[in-house]
């Protein structure tokens, strides 16, 4: 624990033109989430509060999707680093302490790293967090002075030739002693290429008054590494998935594939369950124990119990118990639920549906809006006709039933426990328990038709 009060000022105003998107950058989604939430969540794992969040372009956006677990400051005017962090000084008027600022563009970073820092950090006025790259191209570089103390930072754009073979780069996050940072800020001016007020300029006004500057390393450049464009997007969304990926395997998952599967931030997995390749499981997802998910699963907002086998599967929305067969080429849609030991086969779609325990759908179904009582058996094709043009209508099932292949139900229609409707029945009238629905044209069968009919179309063709 810091031994003073620690605030954090993320910096979340800046365009991100690089992006070029109508979405304000830090809220594109890695690994399921906004970028700025990783930041978010890791300095709040790291403890520190209160996190102030700066937003400027699309703020009510940013505002509206990190909630109120943050406080928020305004930029207005992105007019550079600088004037970021000013924004925030009304966010922590009677704040003192040490200020930890930090970009909301670096979804890597972690409560270790802030760690690191404010140990490093202890005493001094300003601590700056530095790494050395091979190639600096775009960094502010730190120069240091005869005793190798830090003096300034002078960014790529205004950096002489000399600074430019500078290898020991600004990471972009700092801790201040609160009231050295918010005296120095008021001194700082834009006269630079970008003409922006820097924060890092900070660190020559501090360095010029004499007081205690630290430069540290902390974490390496991939860490720190900050996201401009949506290729590095891209890259950072393959570390964040096998970061996630990673966790749940040490835990005890089996992901047989990483490079094709694909898990939220917020998805729980049980003990001993088996992923399959071409997986993609997000949201507020909760897969049991001892569970087989995939070849080809696609499961957003899913609980699943245990023990339970879901291939080649769509679903949304849908909670899913114990010891369900599901797939393949299964399309479960929002608000259903599937009791324990349901079997769910190929081409069934359900939506909006109850299905109790041990129910059976094994090929070819549609139930929409319908509940089925528990062991009932719904047969290959039935189909639930739950919208009559104008309303959607409700299907009651009974547990026990027997609904034999074929059967159309159009609903609103009830159908008691132990009934049974017929192969092929078009049913439109309630059926009541341990009844039998035939609702079909009666069978007609004619001796020897078959060599007859055979016989006239043979004699057709030899007699043309
Ligand atoms: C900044 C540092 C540079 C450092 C690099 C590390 C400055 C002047 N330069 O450069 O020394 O090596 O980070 O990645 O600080 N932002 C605002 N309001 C603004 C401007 C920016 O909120 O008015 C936010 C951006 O959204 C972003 C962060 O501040 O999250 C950094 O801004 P950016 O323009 O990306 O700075 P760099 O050029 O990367
Ligand atoms: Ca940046």
């Amino acid at each position: 624990m810091p031994s003073n009060p620690v605030a954090a000022i993320v910096l979340a105003a800046g365009k991100g033109t690089r992006m070029k998107s109508d979405l304000p950058k830090v809220l594109h989604p890695v690994g399921g989430l906004p970028m700025v939430e990783w930041v978010g969540r890791a300095l709040r794992e790291a403890k520190i509060d209160p996190i102030v969040m700066v937003v400027g372009h699309g703020g009510d956006q940013v505002r509206a999707s990190l909630g109120d677990k943050y406080a928020f400051a305004d930029q207005g005017d992105p007019l550079g680093t600088g004037h970021a962090v000013l924004a925030a000084r009304q966010a922590l008027s009677g704040f003192k302490g040490s200020v930890l600022v930090v970009c909301g563009d670096t979804p890597l970073v972690d409560a270790q790293t802030f760690q690191k820092l404010l140990d490093a950090h202890e005493g001094a006025a300003m601590t700056v967090a530095t790494f050395n790259v091979q190639d600096p191209t775009g960094y502010g570089r730190i120069v240091r002075d005869r005793q190798n103390r830090p003096i300034r930072i002078v960014e790529h754009k205004d950096a002489a030739p000399d600074q430019l073979a500078i290898r020991e780069v600004n990471a972009g996050l700092y801790i201040f002693d609160s009231e050295a940072l918010f005296s120095a800020l008021p001194k700082l001016t834009n006269r630079n290429k970008a003409q922006e007020y820097y924060l890092t300029d900070v660190l020559a006004i501090l360095a010029q008054e004499g007081r205690e500057i630290r430069a540290a390393q902390v974490a390496d450049e991939q860490s720190l590494a900050g996201v401009n464009d949506r290729w590095q997007l891209s890259e950072m969304e393959r570390v964040v998935r096998r970061r996630i990926l990673r966790k749940h395997a040490l835990n005890g998952v089996t992901i047989q594939d990483p490079d094709s599967t694909y898990i939220g931030a917020d998805v729980e997995i049980g003990l001993d369950t088996l992923i399959f390749p071409g997986t993609i499981v997000t949201g507020d997802s909760k897969i049991g124990a001892k569970c087989e998910i995939g070849p080809y699963t696609h499961l957003i907002d899913v609980t699943v119990g245990d023990e339970s086998e879901i291939l080649f599967t769509k679903a949304k929305r849908v909670t899913i118990g114990s010891g369900v067969k599901c797939g393949p080429y299964a399309n479960l849609r929002p608000n259903s639920t599937l009791g324990d030991n349901c079997r769910i086969g190929n081409f069934v779609e359900i939506n909006r549906s109850t299905l109790q325990d041990a129910v059976k759908a094994s090929h070819l179904t549609y139930l929409g809006d319908a509940i089925v009582g528990s062991n009932t058996n719904v047969g290959a094709g039935t189909i639930t006709c739950n919208f009559d043009g104008f309303d959607k209508n409700r299907t009651t099932i009974g547990a026990n039933v027997f609904v034999g292949s074929n059967s159309t139900l159009v609903a609103p229609l009830t159908i008691g426990d132990n009934a049974l409707t017929a192969a092929g029945s078009v049913v439109t009238n309630d059926v009541p328990a341990d009844a039998g629905a035939f609702g079909r044209a009666r069978q007609e069968t004619k001796p020897d038709w078959a060599q007859k009919w055979r016989k006239i179309k043979q004699g057709n063709r030899t007699n043309p």
